[in-house]
Order: structure tokens, then sequence, then C-alpha cells
């Protein structure tokens, strides 16, 4: 059934859009679902304590149900009402980076509803560094259950645009804030065990978190693709254009080879890669997603990019790979997500 999606478009918050504002939280507080952006990428939000509510977020997105989501809210206080209790290492991730692009899960009270941690004894609570999500969930007075506001599988959204392709009809309301900021989902990092493991890397790096708590764990799921993840979403099949998707992990002159291999056996080829990338090869389609210089930017561009190719009729993407240093991880384990085959020169 096909609902009204309502779409308000906010520049900065001033008082002609407390209106607007409070109409997305009255919605919210009605069980609606409603996406709004944050500093990584756009969320779709429904009270985190209504199972109703929540149960709307995985309909519209066509999400697995045993894939918990992450609640939102708007300060530390709000946290320690939902969690059995705050270990010390939790307080000082919470003082160092939120509101922030980090996520940690912690031992769930109960009092959050049982489909926003598909079964789990554990909850994932983040601050979002955003006016537009901190001014709707003191609005709503409510935490929020908000997974990225896509269709499962597809890129997250970074602009309001993206929300609207994949969701209009199917929620109640887009709050328009512009092109997010950081470009990656939220690094998610679980504190339940001595040793915090990083189950997710993004927007905030191992680097920045080794600074503030010493010791921290990569999942090993994230290295070797044996493992089951422990983040149960890191398991599905991620973040997809809708060309298939190479990885090539080579020099100019490997990457020239595989797109002239391609061509003649008579393929559509679209590259996404660098600018400098973009200088170094050539073909009919190449689409820069930013710097390697800068890999800030690239991660700023990514989903966008990704997303891009929609408007080509292009058969297949190749895409080069980044360093994985600082944000270059996220990066990378997305592309690695996304796609279907890698390609490395001997
Ligand atoms: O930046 C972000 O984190 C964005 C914005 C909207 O805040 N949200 C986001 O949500 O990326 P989502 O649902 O796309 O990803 C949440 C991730 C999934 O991999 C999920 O499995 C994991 O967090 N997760 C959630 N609760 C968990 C829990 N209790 N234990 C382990 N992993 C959990
Ligand atoms: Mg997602």
């Amino acid at each position: 059934m096909k609902k009204e999606t309502k779409y308000w478009k906010i520049d900065k918050i001033k008082d002609d859009h407390k209106i607007a504002m409070e109409e997305a939280a009255q919605l919210i507080k009605d069980q609606e679902v409603v996406a709004f952006p944050t500093e990584t990428v756009y969320g779709l939000g429904a009270d985190a304590t209504n199972e109703q509510a929540v149960a709307k977020i995985f309909v519209a997105k066509g999400r697995p149900s045993d894939n918990p989501l992450i609640v939102h809210v708007a300060d530390e206080h709000q946290i320690e009402q939902y969690v059995t209790s705050i270990p010390d290492i939790a307080r000082n991730l919470i003082k160092a980076f939120m509101p922030g692009p980090l996520t940690i899960i912690l031992k769930s009270n109960g009092k959050i509803a049982k489909n926003v941690t598909a079964g789990l004894d554990t909850v994932a609570v983040r601050i979002p560094d955003h006016p537009i999500a901190l001014e709707l969930l003191r609005s709503a007075n409510l935490p929020l259950a908000a997974p990225s506001a896509n269709v499962s599988g597809k890129p997250s959204p970074t602009k309001a645009d993206h929300v609207f392709h994949d969701l209009n009809g199917k929620i109640a309301g887009i709050v328009d804030g512009g092109a997010t900021g950081v470009g990656l989902e939220s690094t998610v990092i679980d504190c339940t065990s001595e040793i915090p493991v990083i189950l997710r890397p993004g927007g905030i790096t191992i680097e920045d978190l080794k600074q503030v708590i010493g010791e921290v764990m990569l999942d090993p799921a994230l290295t070797k693709t044996e493992d089951q993840p422990k983040a149960p979403g890191m398991k599905y099949n991620h973040y997809q254009p809708d060309a298939p998707l190479w990885l090539i992990n080579g020099d100019a002159n490997f990457f020239q080879d595989q797109i002239n291999q391609l061509v003649e056996a008579g393929k559509k080829v679209g590259v996404m890669g660098s600018v400098e990338l973009k200088s170094e090869i050539q073909a009919k389609m190449i689409i820069s997603c930013g710097t390697r210089q800068d890999l800030k930017d690239i991660a700023i561009h990514l989903y966008d990019t990704l997303r891009a190719f929609k408007q080509t009729d292009v058969d297949i993407i190749l895409c080069e790979t980044f360093v994985e240093t600082g944000v270059g991880q996220a990066i990378m384990n997305r592309l690695n997500k996304a796609a279907t085959r890698k390609i490395t020169q001997d």
C-alpha cells in the first residue's frame, strides 16, 4: 500500500522550521517512521520503545528481522535509561566521541522494544552530531531506533534525494537537511567484553579509539571472510550499486588492461575512482569520488558515486582500492561488501 510521504526541506533550524520539526516529531510519537539526516548518513527513525513502530522500519527497508538497530539518543543521561550499567571504558568513549560517529554496544536493561535488539541482550546506542537529528530527538522526547534510510542491500543515503528514491510512498516523512558530513556510517564498538571490539569500522578510526582507551580489538570477521561477524548486519550483502562492482587492485596500466579486456568483450564499462586514477586511464564513463590525498573526501562521496551509476547504462563498474589507514579501513570495508569480484595484480 502506498503511503503519502511528507517532505520538509530544512537548511538551518530557524523559527519557521520549528513547525516542520514538530510535525516530524509528532509523526514519530504517532508510531510512524520518519527519515532524518545525521552526520554520517540519513537514518530511518521510529520510537525505539514501541514494537509496532519499529516493525514499520523493517517493512519499509525490506530488512531481515535478525539484524538489530542502533538506538539514537540526545545525551548520556538518556543512554543510562536503557542499559544495565556503563563501564568506565564506555564512559570515556562517550566523553571523547559523543555526539559523533560512534555507536557503543552495552548490556540492555530490556526497556527497548525487542525487535530493535533482535532478541539480543545487548543494545547499540549513539548520540548523532547533527542539529536536525538532535532537535528531532528532543522534540519527540523518545529514543529513536534508526538504521540507514535505504532499501536493504543498497548504498546508504547521504542525501535526501537518495532516501526519496528508495522510500518515497513507503514511509511517513523525510526531513531534508542537505548532504550528510562523514558519508559513511558510525563505527560500532562492543563494550560488553573487557577489551572493546570493533564490529564495524566507520567515522571514528581505530587510531582515534586507541588514543582514548588504549587496547581495542577488531572483530576477526572483518579481516577473514570465513568467520561469522558479531554485528548481525555485517553478514548481509550491502551497499550494492545497480551494476556489478569489481575491485581492481593494481597500478594504472593493470587497471587499463581490465577496462580494455571488458570493452573488447562488448561490455559497457563504468569506472569509479579518484581524480588521480581519472587522469591516468581512459574510459568512456569515469565518475570520480575524490582525491587519494584525502580519504575523508572519498568517504563523503563514496555512496553518492555508487548510486550515480544508476543514471548510466553500464554493464559493470570497475573501482580502484584505497589504502586502509584512517577512514580508509571503513571505505575498504564498504567496497569489499559492495563488490562481487576482486582482481589483484600479481
Ligand atoms: O551511522 C550510523 O550508524 C547510521 C545512522 C543512521 O546513525 N545507522 C546505521 O544503522 O548504520 P544500520 O542499521 O544500517 O547498521 C547498524 C549496525 C548493523 O551492522 C547491526 O548489525 C549492528 O549495527 N548492531 C546493532 N545492534 C547491535 C547489537 N546489539 N550487537 C551487535 N551489533 C549490533
Ligand atoms: Mg545500513
